[in-house]
């Protein structure tokens, strides 16, 4: 039987009655910096994203457009699909509830639950509110008997469906949770999973019977599975559950889910104990981010703050895009977007500190050492002390990554790409030039040019195109994509003579907007 060989990460697959705005498009970014980031470590990566398409929101907005369920969606996915490729989400698989690969297994699985006894029929009354596709009770609603998370009205449903006994997992949820204090990130997240644990489990209804769209139930005609147990199974069904054992135990279990902190309780709850069930293993980690907000309020459509990924883009590009939110929010807490904070990221760190010392030096090499790289003549001396030890804080606090603190890991990088800056001011190879201290200013030019190779590779999964355009300047031989840590970031590695090309600017002034 195969092991495990893959780091396996997800994004939340997404609802389509809606197209993708910035909200949607956070955790998909943050996913995407983490599997290009593992995949730079070395790592087999399989990252994956898709669509959730099933349940009775769905079905109602393709009625409120005079579309079958069906038409519905495979009309709106490809705006999904397009804010992939905009992004440079570098995803290996895009995974569609309506597939027939996911709803045979997904057929599978619960078959199994209801053979072993996990499932019972009952009636299930309670408030319900439909855009969580989630029932609630009295005490979690919030004013006029409003949807704590959408603030509007729930309705109360009574339905016959079959349940499944969450109830009889509570003790391998909290044995889950003690043994794995890693399992729900930030931690302070885990005690609030924990508190609704022990505080009494209830079953929750895993089939519906008022509607049609959804997996049909293979053992109660008439009952399709409620959403969120389809779509939770993505997770095992992309990875070939139920089809092809080695590569399904090649992947499983995820190593990392991202999602944003209102659908914790689907993941962390709910999703161990049907894996427990279905004696699968839990996924090792669960991490929750907080909410973009908009002028104080969670950005959406419906409050009228809904922002678009391809209006940012069409501004500030793509890199800056990726940089922003993850450089400016704690991935974890809320973060306000605002267009002025997004302009003070691109002006400040992107055009003045990156982009500026980039032209600068590339210029220097041009004028001073006929566009080549030139010889350092020997090793680092102590004029480049200090660089040295900023350069090894950037590749020590770039391993934040791994615990999904981007901006920390950002915060770290920039020390290196302030610190070239420093150096080049300190050094002032004008100077040298001016002086004819040929090696002096070779060795400090050939610094400048190393650490901005180590810059291109750090920078790649945050910012892909402007790492490839930097690579190229630099006239490398070696391909980006091949370059692997910890060696790509060791300094020294950068070939002697290679023709650098100054090229356009990284990050040219904004257009007014
Ligand atoms: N379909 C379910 C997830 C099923 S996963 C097995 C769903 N979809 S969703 O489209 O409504 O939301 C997907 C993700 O987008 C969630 O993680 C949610 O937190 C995130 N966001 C939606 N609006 C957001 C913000 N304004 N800010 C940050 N993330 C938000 O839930």
């Amino acid at each position: 039987m195969a092991t495990k060989d893959t780091f396996y990460v997800t994004t939340p697959i997404y609802y389509v009655n809606d197209v993708p705005h910035i909200g949607h498009a956070y955790t998909t970014v943050a996913a995407d910096v983490l599997a290009r980031w593992r995949r730079l470590n070395g790592d087999r990566v399989f990252f994956l994203t898709g669509t959730d398409e099933h349940g009775q929101n769905i079905a109602r907005t393709a009625a409120e457009r005079q579309m079958t369920p069906q038409q519905h969606v495979d009309d709106i996915v490809p705006r999904w699909r397009e804010m992939l490729g905009l992004l440079r989400i570098s995803n290996d698989d895009f995974i569609r509830t309506t597939e027939p690969r996911h709803e045979r297994r997904v057929q599978e699985f619960m078959q199994r639950l209801y053979d072993q006894g996990d499932l019972y029929t009952a009636t299930y009354a309670g408030p319900y509110c439909v855009r969580c596709e989630a029932y609630y009770t009295e005490d979690e609603l919030v004013e006029d008997r409003l949807c704590p998370i959408h603030r509007r009205p729930v309705e109360d449903l009574e339905q016959e469906n079959w349940f499944f006994r969450l109830s009889r997992y509570a003790p391998d949820l909290l044995k889950l949770y003690d043994e794995h204090p890693d399992f729900v990130q930030p931690s302070g997240r885990l005690n609030e999973v924990r508190s609704f644990v022990e505080a009494g489990l209830q079953d929750i209804s895993a089939t519906r019977s008022a509607f049609e769209w959804g997996v049909p139930c293979p053992w109660e005609p008439g009952h399709v599975f409620y959403v969120w147990f389809d779509a939770l199974l993505n997770y095992v069904t992309a990875v070939d559950f139920g089809a092809d054992d080695e590569a399904f135990a090649r992947r499983w279990p995820a190593d990392v889910h991202l999602i944003g902190k209102d659908i914790l309780r689907f993941h962390a709850v709910y999703w161990p104990a049907m894996l427990i069930a279905g004696g699968l293993q839990p996924p090792r980690r669960v991490f929750a981010h907080g909410f973009l907000l908009v002028g104080g309020e969670k950005m959406s459509k419906s409050n009228a703050t809904g922002i678009y990924p391809a209006d940012l883009v069409a501004h500030f590009g793509v890199d800056c895009y990726r940089y922003y939110f993850l450089r400016e929010i704690s991935f974890g807490q809320d973060g306000t977007f605002s267009w002025e904070s997004m302009e003070a990221r691109y002006t400040t760190d992107l055009a003045n500190d990156l982009g500026n010392v980039v032209n600068r030096v590339l210029n220097m090499v041009g004028s001073y050492c006929d566009g080549r790289v030139p010889d350092p003549g020997g090793p680092p001396g102590p004029a480049e002390a200090a660089l040295a030890g900023d350069h090894a804080a950037a590749v020590e606090g770039m391993r934040a990554m791994d615990g999904l603190d981007f901006k920390r890991a950002l915060e770290a990088l920039w020390t290196l790409v302030s610190g070239l800056n420093r150096y080049v001011e300190a050094r002032a190879p004008w100077s040298l030039h001016k002086r004819g201290a040929t090696g002096d200013l070779g060795r400090c030019l050939y610094t400048c040019v190393d650490m901005l190779r180590v810059i291109a590779v750090l920078i790649s999964p945050v910012m892909p195109d402007a790492a490839g355009a930097l690579w190229a300047k630099l006239g490398l031989p070696e391909v980006l994509g091949d370059q692997r840590l910890p060696a790509a970031a060791e300094p020294g590695a950068t070939p002697v003579g290679a023709r650098v090309d100054k090229g356009a600017l990284l990050f040219p002034r904004l257009e007014e907007a």
